[in-house]
């Protein structure tokens, strides 16, 4: 078995005075894709924002791995007023860790371009982009700055339907890159994408896992009535 990338134990946290997750415990491996599904308000965002660092338990403890990079993706990117390269390029190129030259910036920036097939359009500004390309965008910016673990926000879900077909296949690209594979943590209300693309999926209720299963488990009805009838009644309500 391969060690945990991120993980959390015991997590509470208290947003106000709303408890946004209840004592939340996970290990996420190398290779895995895993899935959070959910009502709104159940916690989906906050359990990401808690992964990266951006919200701060109450209670319990993140795990820290040494070495392990992660980047986070938005449900709508961040993006400057900057032509599409400058977007990626200034990120890489201010990280003090690489101490990268403007020049080198640019070329990494360049090369996340292609990948996500952005270069065509690398001086345009990066706000005036497609919504499906502004994705893609803060894909290749995530993407250039090299991280072992990708957790994404929702990240189909202000898209059309194509613009969705491309930020998921390249979710897929992305995991199975055979130079350097990445680990998808993502949430989605998105139940055909999360068949097409989890390994796991962790369903949430008012901030508590009721359900972390392999993803032919949680698809299979009669089990998942049986592990867990809330993550049942769920799947039911979303197919109906
Ligand atoms: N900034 C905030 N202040 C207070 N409560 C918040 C804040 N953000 C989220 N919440 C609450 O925390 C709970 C979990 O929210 P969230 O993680 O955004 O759920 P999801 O992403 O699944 O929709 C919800 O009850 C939500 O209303
Ligand atoms: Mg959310």
């Amino acid at each position: 078995m391969s060690a945990a990338q991120i993980g959390l134990d015991a997590v509470s946290v208290q947003l106000g005075s709303q408890a946004a997750l209840k004592s939340v415990s996970l290990r996420i491996e190398a290779g895995e894709r895993v899935a959070l599904v959910g009502a709104n308000g159940s916690g989906k965002s906050t359990l990401l924002r808690t992964l990266h660092g951006l919200v701060l338990p109450s209670q319990g403890q993140v795990l820290q791995v040494p070495g392990v990079r992660q980047a986070m993706l938005f449900q709508r990117p961040h993006l400057l007023r900057l032509s599409a390269l400058n977007n990626v390029a200034l990120g890489l190129w201010l990280d003090r860790a690489r101490g990268l030259s403007w020049a080198a910036a640019k070329a990494l920036a360049q090369q996340a371009l292609e990948r996500v097939g952005l270069l065509s359009v690398e001086q345009q500004n990066g706000r005036q982009l497609s919504g499906g390309q502004q994705q893609r965008l803060a894909l290749a910016r995530a993407w250039a700055r090299q991280p072992d673990v990708l957790l994404l926000d929702e990240p189909t879900a202000s898209l059309d339907p194509h613009a969705k077909r491309e930020v998921e296949a390249l979710m897929a690209e992305f995991a199975c890159a055979p130079e350097r594979p990445l680990t998808l943590v993502w949430a989605s209300h998105n139940l055909g994408q999360v068949k097409r693309l989890a390994t796991r999926v962790i369903y949430l209720e008012f901030g508590q896992v009721m359900a972390d299963l392999p993803v032919a488990d949680f698809f299979n009805p009669e089990l998942l009535a049986e592990c867990s009838p809330a993550a049942h009644a769920f799947v039911q309500g979303e197919l109906s």
